[in-house]
């Protein structure tokens, strides 16, 4: 299994025993392993075959770990549990694919966050995708403009602990397109974060009960353009 990244070992010694954990878009587990194995409670979300056996392989060896197969948007409409942090790494890009949705996404996770809690999330931006694979479906942003949209909807509500970035290219990487395995080179820089939920305040700033609203509408709505296309 890959490595857990530096930021989630550092959100892993800001949390309280029995802290609960959502892992979105999992992927092979590394950072669902890495909270699971410092017995924290997790739950972790993907919605592809390969990822959700990996996952299942983590929660054979931590039971503390559990898997849900689903779709991002429709675990985060349809769930009603807060967490003490969220994790979403190198997966905001497939999820939205635009600025509105992109702040939408971000009022919906901080509605799923305690106070106090924590949203670990990376950001890709100025992705390089091997020539064959569609970067259709993806949301791509230069960096500038990746790092714009982070602080624009990481505003109100979120303290921001860490930020950083890196870039990164991996040679003959794998991609999916379709059901097939494509292979090229792959680069991105990488804008990472950390924020802290903090209560709402402020004149104009909206209470708690219009934003859960306004988040969940909001989401809804994602869905449905989704389904749409
Ligand atoms: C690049 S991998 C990152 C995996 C993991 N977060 C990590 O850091 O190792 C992206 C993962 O997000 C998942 N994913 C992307 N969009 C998703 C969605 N809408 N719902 C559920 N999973 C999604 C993919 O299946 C894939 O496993």
């Amino acid at each position: 299994m890959a490595k857990p990244s530096d930021t989630s070992r550092q959100l892993a010694e800001l949390l309280k025993p029995g802290a609960q954990i959502c892992d979105l878009g999992a992927g092979g587990g590394r950072h669902a392993w890495l909270f699971a194995s410092e017995n924290f409670n997790v739950v972790a979300v993907d919605r592809n075959q390969q990822a959700l056996k990996a996952l299942e392989q983590v929660n054979r060896e931590y039971p503390n770990c559990q898997v849900v197969g689903d779709d991002i948007l429709s675990f985060l409409t349809s769930c009603e549990s807060t967490f003490d942090a969220i994790v979403m790494w190198d997966c905001v890009h497939h999820v939205v694919q635009g600025e509105r949705a992109f702040d939408d996404l971000a009022r919906c996770l901080r509605q799923r966050i305690a106070d106090q809690g924590y949203l670990l999330i990376t950001f890709l931006s100025d992705i390089c995708y091997p020539d064959q694979l569609s970067s259709q479906d993806r949301y791509l942003l230069s960096r500038e403009a990746a790092a714009r949209q982070l602080q624009g909807a990481f505003t109100h509500g979120w303290q921001l602990v860490v930020e950083k970035e890196k870039s990164f290219s991996i040679p003959a990487a794998e991609g999916m397109q379709g059901t097939s395995i494509v292979v090229g080179n792959y680069s991105a820089t990488r804008l990472v974060r950390l924020y802290k939920a903090v209560p709402f305040s402020g004149d104009g700033v909206p209470g708690d009960t219009d934003v859960f609203h306004a988040a969940v509408q909001a989401v809804a709505g994602l869905q449905l353009c989704r389904e749409s296309h």
